[in-house]
């Protein structure tokens, strides 16, 4: 692949400032943001850093063709013009989904199968054969991107979702998606600068990518293939260089990093995952109420993600939210916390003046990341 090949990186709502922060550090150029993903160039080598050090990627993908056309007809011939042969051998396996916006084309199965078919038929032309479909590890995975009468066909150099990091082997209540989790600990600018806690921990997802971001521990050194590993490129050495370079700049990092929560089965879920992420004692986990829970030192990052309760009558949370903000004046003044919710009016309760608000979704829920700023005289009581 040329040195500076397009290539795309997808992401949440919200978290395109971060990623494209994150991918001028890997070395990308020309980064650009979209609507959930960044554009940037790059070479083979970007692409494969971008799948193992990204935090807030969810897939990198490559275009490899751009073309307008107005009907069905058209756009089976213009996929069928590829070379497929450059990136896929007759006897790899193949994978191929479609997503439509805009008018012109109706149904993205429907558009799914065409794709798939003029890429079959490119190979039959030439071969009398064609790949086989393997829905799940396919040597080439093919995203038709379709938006009115723009269409463009990439490739997908990660494979499985880069937020399924291969850590998680227990979860409790509503965990937060892995590239959510980190984008909150980017988003606050946290790095190693003070001492963290999330005291709401759940299964611990926050508190493990704080610390995986803390040690500059690549995200995915947990996890054992991507897509591009059955790319006909594939370069073994590169690949190997680019790992291993990132696993050298691992380091100690500097300031604790707490995890808690009410629920003993929440402690153990934390502590399984750390285990399973290797950070074992990288972070301090404990079984106690953040109503009781005092801040470990003076000055930090507190990140959570407390129950939305949708469940709950609003008094309830409102109620529990109204709690949180108490302790926050009473017992954690000099610290920064941020807090993200779905629930608006529950986070009014808190009671104090945000002084930054963001949204980002969780799943479908659109959510609030709000940060307030502890003073001394924020304190009640
Ligand atoms: C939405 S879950 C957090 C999920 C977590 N971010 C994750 O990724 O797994 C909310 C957590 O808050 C905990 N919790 C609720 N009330 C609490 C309290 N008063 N003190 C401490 N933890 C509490 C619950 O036990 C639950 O694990």
């Amino acid at each position: 692949m040329k040195s500076n090949t397009p290539i795309i990186v997808k992401t949440f709502h919200g978290l395109e400032t971060v990623l494209a922060e994150e991918l001028k550090a890997l070395g990308a150029s020309n980064t650009r943001l979209l609507k959930r993903a960044v554009s940037c160039t790059g070479d083979l080598a970007l692409i494969y850093r971008a799948n193992y050090e990204l935090r807030t990627a969810l897939r990198v993908l490559i275009p490899i063709h751009t073309f307008e056309v107005s009907n069905e007809r058209a756009y089976y011939r213009a996929v069928r013009e590829v070379e497929w042969n450059q990136y896929l051998d007759v006897s790899g396996t193949l994978a191929v989904d479609a997503v439509l916006s805009g008018g012109i084309f109706r149904h993205s199965q429907y558009m799914a199968l065409l794709t798939k078919d003029a890429i079959v038929d490119y190979y039959r032309d030439r071969y009398a054969r064609r790949p086989n479909i393997n829905p799940e590890a396919p040597h080439l995975r093919v995203h038709a991107r379709i938006h009115g009468s723009k269409c463009t066909l990439l490739l997908d150099a990660s494979g499985d979702s880069l937020h399924k990091r291969g850590y998680r082997r227990d979860t409790v209540e509503a965990p937060l998606n892995e590239v959510l989790a980190a984008g909150l600990v980017l988003l606050s600018g946290w790095n190693d600068t003070g001492p963290f806690v999330d005291p709401m921990c759940g299964s611990g997802t926050i508190a493990i990518e704080a610390a995986l971001l803390a040690a500059n521990i690549p995200p995915q050194r947990t996890r054992s293939s991507f897509g591009f590993f059955r790319w006909k490129n594939f370069d073994r050495k590169l690949w190997e260089r680019v790992k291993a370079e990132a696993d050298a700049r691992v380091k100690q990092p500097i300031f604790p990093i707490y995890a808690s929560d009410k629920e003993g089965r929440a402690r153990n879920a934390t502590a399984i995952n750390l285990l399973s992420a290797g950070l074992e004692g990288l972070v301090q986990v404990q079984k106690i109420p953040f109503e009781k829970l005092s801040p470990p030192e003076a000055a930090g990052v507190l990140i959570t993600n407390p129950p939305y309760d949708e469940r709950l009558r609003l008094e309830d949370v409102a109620c529990f939210y109204k709690v949180i903000g108490n302790r926050l004046k009473k017992a954690w003044s000099g610290w920064t916390a941020w807090i993200i919710s779905s629930n608006r009016e529950a986070l009014n309760y808190i009671g104090l003046q945000p002084s930054q608000k963001m949204i980002l979704y969780n799943g479908a829920l659109e959510c609030v990341f709000q940060k307030f700023e502890l003073h001394k005289n924020d304190q009640r009581d």
